[in-house]
């Protein structure tokens, strides 16, 4: 198994660039072959550039891209120019935005997961809550705002649902110009973060065609409702796999969440080679990982 990573000593000290640089060596440490890449290629001349260190692998071999959420182009050149070198990367570039755009992973989620409409101009919100209902949960087909707090991210009126989606649709990295408007659920939590955002009971999956990898609680720092009892791990477990069938992407992550009156949801999917690891201990994580592709080699 092959990891191109984009960890790099160049990268500013944040807690993301840490975790990189901790996968990176787990994947090390549990055998995997590591290439670095550059974060991006905008500063090369052409993109065959990042890969002239990669020698062509003697057979056709599996590999995982560990780094930041690319654009769909930028999936879509690594994918390419891995290809060339004989890596196929563990999903192809329509598997890597089904996962990642909440769009697209809807469709086949849909009764697993919050009810949602996407919008892509702020006229059509009035239609989407009359589907919807109010309050609502507002976020980029990529990515929500709850950095910036519960306020960023739910609407109680017409005209605030209409006033955040014209502020998601200026953040096209989040959004790619799609917003999703979903029925706010009650979650199951005690602690607050300091901008008001309620600290979800929620498990971060990992999975490999659908069978688990490794999984943690979502969020960092203490919370008393991180531990789960024998059966809760196992609802979690049976969820996450159910929604990886459905939504048929090799490597994926799956965010499952606890609502107050005790049912699992699903919260949304990514490309698990963007995914942060939360809590889930990673060298074990990596070990399961090499196994299972190693089973499972390139045709
Ligand atoms: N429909 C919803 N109702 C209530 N809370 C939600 C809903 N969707 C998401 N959340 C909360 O908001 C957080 C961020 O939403 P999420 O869809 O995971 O966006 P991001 O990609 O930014 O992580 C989730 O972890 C969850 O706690
Ligand atoms: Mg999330």
């Amino acid at each position: 198994m092959i990891v191109l990573s984009e960890a790099s000593s160049y990268l500013k000290p944040t807690p993301s660039a840490r975790e990189l640089q901790a996968a990176t060596e787990a994947a090390k440490l549990t055998g995997c072959r590591v290439y670095y890449i550059p974060q991006g290629f905008d500063d090369l001349e052409n993109s065959a550039d990042a890969f002239a260190h990669i020698p062509v692998q003697d057979r056709e071999t599996l590999g995982v891209w560990n780094g930041y959420i690319p654009t769909p182009e930028h999936y879509a050149t690594v994918y390419q120019q891995a290809l060339e070198k004989r890596i196929h990367l563990l999903n192809t570039p329509e598997e890597h935005l089904r996962a990642q755009e909440f769009d697209r992973a809807y469709m086949r989620l849909e009764g697993l997961t919050p009810k949602s409409v996407i919008v892509t101009d702020p006229d059509q919100c009035e239609e989407a809550i009359r589907s919807v209902g109010l309050p609502v949960f507002v976020k980029g087909a990529v990515q929500s705002r709850k950095a910036r707090g519960w306020k960023a991210c739910v609407a109680q009126s017409l005209e605030e649902v209409r006033l955040l989606t014209s502020q998601y649709l200026s953040l096209e990295g989040r959004t790619r110009g799609r917003v999703v408007i979903r029925e706010l659920v009650p979650i199951r939590h005690v602690n607050k973060t300091a901008l008001g955002f309620p600290i979800g009971r929620e498990y971060r999956v990992f999975l490999y065609r659908s069978e688990i990898l490794g999984h943690g609680y979502y969020w960092e720092g203490d919370d008393p409702l991180s531990a789960l009892s024998v059966e809760e791990n196992k609802a979690v477990l049976d969820l996450a796999i159910e929604a990886a069938r459905r939504l048929d992407v090799p490597y994926v992550s799956m965010d499952i969440g606890q609502l107050e009156d005790g049912q699992w949801i699903v919260i949304e999917s990514g490309d698990a080679q963007f995914s942060s690891v939360s809590l889930i201990p990673l060298l074990p994580l990596w070990h399961r990982i090499s196994q299972l592709t190693g089973r499972n080699t390139a045709a």
